[in-house]
């Protein structure tokens, strides 16, 4: 059932566009990433959800109710819904529990729960993040890496059905940043809320998300599963942003590719591709696509060679354009070789 509806959303700045006519329909708990580089509109995006920025036009609804409509909008706080900031945004004053207390005193919560369930609901919570032994503590004393626990305890103890995140993890280390993304996905599946995350991270949003909303100077460039975005990218932004794709001129005939420069000798087959890169007659590969030292195939000179630890990164030149094989194999060949590469999985005809 979909319930965040965003039609036609516009924001326009008095010196930028910072949304251009957005669409978008999600289900109930779905986990959506909102990808893209700085400055594409991202956090303007979830503000104008979340009810912090007013759109300039469009529509916002979720759950049958009228976020944004007709130029009119509801308050931030009849919204329910919960919020994570980039910078944890924590009060020194207080400590965990009255972090936690706070929105539950505040609002529709105060009356509905007793002080027994809101003590109950806190202790749920606290497990959740695992955070029970550090209920007395302040912000100070507590680690990064805990504050932003404390952070997503407040945003998601009044259970909303809809949980914004903006940039939560940029803040910490890579390795806490592993840690975070395994607790966030327990929290998804404990709650059962909408999530909107927003990163500039491909990665994160990868590991995260069922669906990724892939943002480009204010516009949506596609919006698909991590593995669409992957395999089949429908824009060179997408095929370079989340696959860090490699774009190899050539010709295309058909289904088949003939790289620029090796004429009719060999092709690749290429069903698969979307069908923006046969008009600009461009195939969007991957290094890990291809295997180097292939009986058959393209020959290619090695014109650089890093050994990375798990894999080796391979820069061949292919006529005139470069190409970056990841190999398992150290082996493979070394700078100077001439070695014939081949397409992993792929018949290579000629
Ligand atoms: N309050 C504001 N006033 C004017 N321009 C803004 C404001 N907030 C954001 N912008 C502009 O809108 C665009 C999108 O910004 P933002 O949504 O913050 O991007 P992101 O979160 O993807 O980095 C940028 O060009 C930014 O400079
Ligand atoms: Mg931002």
């Amino acid at each position: 059932m979909t319930k965040l509806i965003v039609e036609k959303l516009s924001k326009i700045y008095s010196t930028a566009t910072a949304l251009e006519s957005i669409d978008l329909a999600i289900d109930q708990n779905e986990f959506i990433a909102i990808l893209g580089p700085s400055g594409c509109g991202k956090t303007t995006l979830l503000r104008c959800i979340a009810g912090f920025v007013e759109p300039t036009s469009g529509s916002i609804q979720f759950n049958e109710q009228a976020f944004y409509q007709n130029s009119r909008q509801i308050p931030v706080n009849e919204r329910e819904l919960g919020m994570v900031f980039q910078q944890f945004a924590l009060w020194p004053h207080m400590n965990v529990l009255q972090h936690l207390l706070y929105p539950l005193n505040s609002s529709k919560h105060k009356q509905l729960l007793s002080q027994k369930e809101k003590e109950e609901r806190i202790a749920e919570i606290l497990t959740l993040v695992e955070l029970t032994n550090f209920k007395e503590r302040f912000p100070n004393e507590l680690s990064g890496g805990q504050k932003q626990r404390v952070a997503l305890a407040r945003a998601i103890v009044s259970k909303p059905q809809l949980l914004l995140m903006d940039e939560p993890l940029s803040a910490l280390d890579a390795h806490l940043k592993e840690t975070m993304i395994r607790e966030i996905k327990k929290i998804h599946q404990a709650t059962q809320a909408t999530i909107l995350y927003v990163t500039h991270d491909q990665k994160e949003a990868m590991a995260l998300a069922d669906r990724i909303i892939v943002m480009n100077q204010g516009k949506i460039e596609q919006f698909d599963t991590p593995y669409n975005l992957y395999h089949y990218p429908a824009s060179e932004f997408v095929a370079d942003f989340v696959g860090k794709a490699q774009l190899i001129q050539g010709n295309w005939q058909g289904s088949q590719f003939y790289p620029a420069g090796t004429d009719t000798e060999f092709f690749w087959t290429g069903q698969e591709v979307h069908p923006h890169f046969r008009q600009q007659q461009t195939y969007p590969v991957h290094p890990e696509d291809f295997v180097l030292s292939a009986d058959q195939g393209l020959t290619v000179q090695v014109i650089d060679k890093q050994f990375l630890g798990r894999e080796t990164q391979y820069t061949v030149q292919l006529q005139q354009q470069e190409m970056v094989i990841l190999s398992q194999d150290a082996q493979a060949a070394e700078i100077g070789d001439q070695v014939r590469i081949n397409r992993k999985g792929y018949q290579l005809c000629g």
